[in-house]
Order: structure tokens, then C-alpha cells, then sequence
């Protein structure tokens, strides 16, 4: 079969890839009407290739209604017309293949929208029927059926039941928007593989599964749950609705897919999951490889990384795939800021901390924000250090901080008006992006911009920080040009320096070494890059450098 825009290279580009997410709505708006769009990603192809990245992923950019920022699918095989056209799609890998950037795609398996053709059409058709067999319709409890089928809550807050007019319930583990298809139904697991195929063939390269570990449940008995902890998941395959043993099955069925092109199509799990479950959904029979999210949940600690660094690093091995690594991405505070938040990094589950935390002090955060940068310069320098491949968010490359003070009534995000005070609002990392100090949205585009930019973004626009050798876009465009001449192997030796300093030895050439103390430490050897600037051989407190040899 012919293919599109066919990109040819060897089967393992990915392992140690480092892929750029853009979150297509704020990225860059071509058309002015403040949403971004495919053309507006196609204006600024020479942007991310200068920034030196391997691949980018695009979140959802589907028709959707929004419910959940695009994770709402409409429909699987089409562009937003807001956002675009499929020949605009077919434009953008084209102009992204040109310039050696590979495409992933966004699949979101779980669950459709509720605008969804099928969804639709569950919804006329009688209960019991073909129709309603794609998603999980069940009766309600109580006498006349008024109770829901269980006490399940959803992710985004209280209901994970809705009732629909003819009194029956289905089930949606996000929310009421997002119905959960039955991925025990032969047409739903065509249908996705349809999906792949097609988006394949237009010459995309790979694909992020989201919540990937949820398609497969086991509902005989209707589950009562209302946290979605770690800790309350079971950890051994036997959980009703998440991680269970047969969504390896799906899997192998995609995996053969990919494999029916040249190079093989390539997936990243969004599982999570128990770190001792995470392999195969990142084995080679399998997606191939999975987020780790473990450094996003950690606090600036020495210890911590160091332990989640040896975990993952064990955990890859056993799946026999490259490691992730993840600082920021669309559902997290950026790790500017994230790294100053008190606490963070100490709950057992991550984010209760960061929640509680957006709650009540978004407004008088009293944050060190320039710490919090600092940090995270570092935090970057280590990562782009690390084997494996990194997924990095736009806006980080800027250095952006959260956007903490976007008025209630201006919030998008579903979590935080679902979620009843318990959550904090990802749209702070969802602001579009500055790239221009000046005009109506700071160069997103020729309008406005879908929330509201602050004033500080024209210090940190694009064009600004091209302008200075010493901005976090040039520290970013300067490590990963240097990461691709360093990098020559997945070999990572510990090296013992002073406590507070976390090193370790990439190739003879190539240390680094992270002071995550608030003091500077003396180091030897020849700087080659860091997130600091190093004076009379002292590494400052909360900075990275990579060196020659010491
Ligand atoms: C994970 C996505 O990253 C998040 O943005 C979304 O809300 C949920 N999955 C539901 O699709
Ligand atoms: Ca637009």
C-alpha cells in the first residue's frame, strides 16, 4: 500500500527520542479567532526544528465540543474545523517530515464524546440493544430504577453514573460527556484498530494511548469506588477497572498493526499503574513503551530523583523498552513552579499536595518563583542527561510559569468545575503561548487568545528570549544539540560526589552532575553546558552542568 508522507529510518528512532507535546489550542493561532490551529503549527515548523526536538505529539485535535479540552472525541478519523482540515493535517507531517520530526498522535481509547455517531445512536436505540452494547448502559438500583447501578464517582468529581431519558445509566470514568465504551464489544475493538490504520497511512509515526490502562473491565459485579489513588488500584491484574491482565490483549492486536509498516508504527502508554505493573504495557509485544511519571511527582530532593531515576532505569530493562521521562505536561502545574510549591513531592499519591495547595493559595501564592525556574533549568538539564527519550511541554523550552491567577468564570478545565474545591485547574498550563512581546495575544495570533494571558508573558516571548544567549530557550536549544553529539549509549554510572550532588557518568566525555542544595559546591572538570552559570569552578545551589571529565 502506498503511504503518505512516509518518513523512513531505522525501527528504533524512538527509544532515546526526545518528543515535544503540543497542546494544539494554544499553540499558535493562524486564523486569528484565538483558538490555535494546524496551520499556526505549520507557520512555526521552523521554530521546532530549531529547537532540535525528535518528535512532537499533538493532543487531541479532533471535532469535540470541549468537555475535557479535546479528550472528548467526536469523531477519531477527522480534524476539528475550528482547528483544521485533514489536508492541513496532511501539510503539517509533510512540512514536520522535511525537517526530520517525527508525528504522534493522541488515541483516546476509553472513552468517546457523548457527541460521539455511536454514542448518538446508543442513546435512541432501546435498552439491551446492539447499540447500547458498545458503551456500559445498566439499570439503576432503588425501586423505579432512580438510584445509580453502583457508587462510583468519576475522576473530575462526584457522579460516575449519568441517567439517560429513558432511564437506563451509563458509565463514564471521566466526565458525563465522556461515556466509557465496552471494550468487550468486537466492533468497539475494530474500530480502533480502523483508527490506527488510518492515521498510519496519512504517515503518522506513533501514537500516546490515554489512560491507557483502563479500556478492559471486569463489571459483573458493578464496582463502588470513589478514589482514584494509586493506592486504592490493585496491584496484581484483579482490579475491576483498571490494569487488568486482558488489556494486553488489545495491545498485541495494535502491535500487530504497527508492525504492518515500515518503519513500525511506535505508541507511549499513558498507564497509570503500579511501577511493577508498568512493563508490558511498555514490552515489545506491546505498545512498546509507557510514561513514567515518577519525576513529575517528585519534590526537589536528591535522594528522590535518585531512587526514581535506579527504578526506572531497572523497570526498562525488564520490559527490554528505553525509559520515559516527564516533567510538565497539559494536566500538571509546570514544573517552574511546581518545584516551590511547599510539600510537593511528600504524598503517597502526588497530587492531593498540589491540589490542596492551588485551593488556597493560587491568589497569595508567595512563591520563589525565580527558584522555581532555577530549578527547573536543572531539573531539564538533568533530564536531557538521562537514557531514554524525554517528552517535553510547550512552553517549557520558555521557562513559563503556571498561570495562577486566571479568574473561576474563565476556567475551561472540567476538573475544577466538576470537582466539588478538590482539584486544581490545569488551565494554567494550557495558556497559549507567548511569542512576541507585544499585540493582542502576544503573537499566538492576529486575535485574542481562548484564556487570558498575564502581562508577564512579554518578558518571555519567543522572540525576546531568541534574542539572549542566556534564556531558557537558548539552554534548551544549546542541550539538545549537545545531547545528540553526547549521546552514544543507555550506559548510566552513579558517580559518589559530595552530598546534595547527584552525578553520574554518561560516556568517558560525558557527566552530570545536579547540586540540589541552595549552596554552591566546588566540581572539576570541563563545562561543557549548565542551567547556572558556573564561577571559579563552584556549581551554584539548584543548578545542572554537564561536563567533559573530572
Ligand atoms: C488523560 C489526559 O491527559 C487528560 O487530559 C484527560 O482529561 C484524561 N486522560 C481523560 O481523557
Ligand atoms: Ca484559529
Amino acid at each position: 500500500m502506498t503511504r503518505k508522507n512516509q518518513l523512513p529510518g531505522d525501527a528504533h528512532w524512538w527509544r532515546n527520542a526526545v518528543v515535544y507535546q503540543i497542546y494544539p489550542r494554544s499553540f499558535a493561532d493562524a486564523n486569528g479567532d484565538g483558538i490555535g490551529d494546524l496551520n499556526g503549527i505549520i507557520s512555526r515548523v521552523d521554530y521546532l526544528a530549531a529547537l532540535g526536538i525528535d518528535a512532537v505529539w499533538m493532543s487531541p485535535f479532533y471535532p469535540s465540543a470541549l468537555a475535557d479540552g479535546g479528550y472528548d472525541v467526536d469523531d477519531y478519523m477527522d480534524v476539528d474545523p475550528r482547528i483544521g482540515t485533514l489536508e492541513q493535517f496532511d501539510t503539517l507531517v509533510e512540512k514536520l517530515h522535511e525537517n526530520g520530526i517525527r508525528v504522534f498522535v493522541d488515541v483516546v481509547p476509553n472513552h468517546s464524546s457523548d457527541r460521539h455517531a455511536w454514542f448518538q445512536e446508543a442513546l435512541a436505540a432501546p435498552k439491551g440493544s446492539a447499540a447500547r452494547d458498545r458503551y456500559i448502559f445498566r439499570d439503576g438500583r432503588g425501586e423505579n430504577g432512580e438510584l445509580p447501578p453502583s457508587d462510583l464517582a468519576s475522576h473530575f468529581g462526584p457522579e460516575g453514573w449519568t441517567r439517560t431519558a429513558d432511564g437506563q445509566w451509563y458509565m463514564h470514568l471521566f466526565t458525563k460527556e465522556q461515556p466509557d465504551f465496552n471494550w468487550d464489544n468486537p466492533e468497539v475493538n475494530q474500530y480502533f484498530l480502523d483508527t490506527l490504520r488510518f492515521w498510519s497511512d496519512r504517515g503518522v509515526d506513533g501514537f500516546r494511548i490515554d489512560v491507557a490502562h483502563a479500556l478492559k473491565k471486569k463489571l459483573d459485579r458493578l464496582p463502588d469506588r470513589h478514589s482514584f489513588a494509586l493506592s486504592v488500584m490493585k496491584d496484581d491484574g484483579s482490579d475491576p477497572l483498571f490494569d487488568r491482565d486482558e488489556v494486553h490483549d488489545v495491545y498485541r492486536q495494535w502491535r500487530a498493526v504497527f508492525n504492518e509498516y515500515d518503519p513500525p508504527r511506535v505508541a507511549v502508554a499513558e498507564a497509570w499503574v503500579h511501577p511493577n505493573r508498568r512493563p508490558p504495557y511498555a514490552s515489545e509485544d506491546g505498545l512498546g513503551q509507557a510514561f513514567n511519571f515518577d519525576l513529575l511527582a517528585s519534590g526537589w530532593e536528591v535522594t528522590q530523583f535518585k531512587h526514581v531515576i535506579a527504578d526506572n532505569l531497572h523497570s526498562s530493562a525488564e520490559s527490554g523498552s528505553s525509559s520515559t521521562w516527564v516533567l510538565s505536561n497539559h494536566d500538571v502545574i509546570r514544573h517552574a513552579t511546581r518545584l516551590v510549591i511547599p510539600g510537593y513531592g511528600t504524598s503517597e499519591d502526588g497530587f492531593d499536595i498540589e491540589n490542596q495547595w492551588y485551593q488556597n493559595h493560587r491568589f497569595d501564592h508567595g512563591l520563589d518563583l525565580d527558584l522555581g525556574l532555577r530549578r527547573a533549568k536543572a531539573a531539564t538539564l538533568l533530564m536531557f542527561a538521562l537514557p531514554g527519550s524525554s517528552y517535553i511541554y510547550q512552553g517549557e523550552e520558555l521557562g513559563l510559569h503556571d498561570v495562577l491567577d486566571i479568574p473561576a468564570d474563565q476556567m475551561q478545565d472540567p476538573q475544577w468545575h466538576r470537582g466539588e474545591g478538590k482539584f486544581k485547574s490545569r488551565d494554567g498550563c494550557r495558556v497559549p503561548l507567548p511569542w512576541e512581546p507585544t499585540g493582542s495575544s502576544f503573537g499566538f495570533g492576529p486575535g485574542g487568545a481562548h484564556l487570558p494571558q498575564p502581562d508577564w508573558y512579554a518578558g518571555v516571548a519567543v522572540s525576546v528570549q531568541e534574542e539572549d544567549a542566556s534564556s531558557t530557550l537558548s539552554l534548551y536549544r544549546s542541550a539538545l544539540a549537545l545531547r545528540r553529539k553526547l549521546y552514544e549509549s543507555d550506559e548510566l554510572e552513579w558517580v559518589d560526589l559530595a552530598p546534595g550532588l547527584l552525578a553520574f557518568r554518561r560516556s568517558p566525555k560525558w557527566i552530570s552532575i545536579t547540586n540540589f542544595t541552595d549552596e554552591p559546591i566546588a566540581i572539576t572538570g570541563e563545562v561543557l553546558i549548565s542551567s547556572d552559570e558556573v564561577v571559579d569552578g563552584m556549581l551554584p545551589g539548584n543548578s545542572t552542568a554537564w561536563l567533559r571529565s573530572f
